[in-house]
């Protein structure tokens, strides 16, 4: 199995958590967008969904879905969407694809997260894959040197010469080097730093399933 074809996997064993009749928090990413393409073909059993990124509105759209503002509802049974790292108690990193604010915000009104991945998403320690972190850019860099006292190393992220900017007209400081032995402590004090919007630590909120695509199908 190719990781596409495992995350196609996990994005239809997904619809199994989707609530008939209600509106479905949708995350951003790849694995998402093949989700995006199951919810596709049940459309008519959905009121609609709420949307993560900019990005995942049009994706939805584009299936004929209704997006609503999350101001306009107060609660979500199900919030749906990837990972770049997760542990195996469903902590995890997020924000590869810089959708990480949107993303914790539509989570936290969300009764339950359901993870999917690709099985090599699955670490025993978080901190291989570089941790985003939103910032305001004026701020820029003052956070990275709080981020580099906390020992990490911080890199702008930047796509053709050009810091990335986010749906919030931010920018993401990328962390490497960080092992991170207590996500939730980490999650508290990176959020803490004046300047960070959000840090792509989900701990706190950590995903209550996870469905990790192996070689030997849905697990
Ligand atoms: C988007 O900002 C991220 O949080 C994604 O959920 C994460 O990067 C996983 O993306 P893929 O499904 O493309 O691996």
């Amino acid at each position: 199995m190719t990781q596409d074809e495992m995350k196609q996997a996990v994005a239809r064993a997904a619809i199994e958590y989707v609530v008939p009749g209600e509106i479905i928090g949708v995350g951003t990413g790849s694995t998402a967008n093949f989700f995006i393409d199951e919810l596709g073909k049940i459309k008519d059993r959905i009121k609609g969904a709420v949307a993560s990124s900019e990005a995942t509105a049009q994706r939805l759209q584009s299936h004929g879905i209704t997006v609503f503002d999350l101001n306009d509802i107060d609660s979500m049974s199900v919030y749906i969407d990837g990972a770049d790292e997760i542990t195996a108690t469903g902590a995890m990193i997020k924000g590869g694809g810089a959708a990480l604010t949107r993303e914790k915000i539509v989570a936290s009104v969300a009764k339950q997260f359901v993870c999917i991945a690709d099985g090599s998403k699955l670490v025993d320690l978080l901190g291989n894959f570089p941790l985003p972190v939103e910032v305001i850019p004026m701020a820029q860099a003052v956070v990275a040197r709080k981020l580099a006292a906390l020992g990490g190393e911080p890199r702008l992220r930047v796509k053709d010469g050009k810091p990335v900017v986010t749906d919030n007209c931010c920018y993401i400081i990328d962390v490497l080097g960080l092992r991170i032995q207590n996500p939730v402590e980490l999650e508290a004090q990176i959020n803490d730093i004046v300047g960070v919007v959000t840090v792509g630590l989900f701990a706190r909120r950590a995903a209550d399933i996870g469905l990790l695509g192996t070689a030997d199908g849905v697990q």
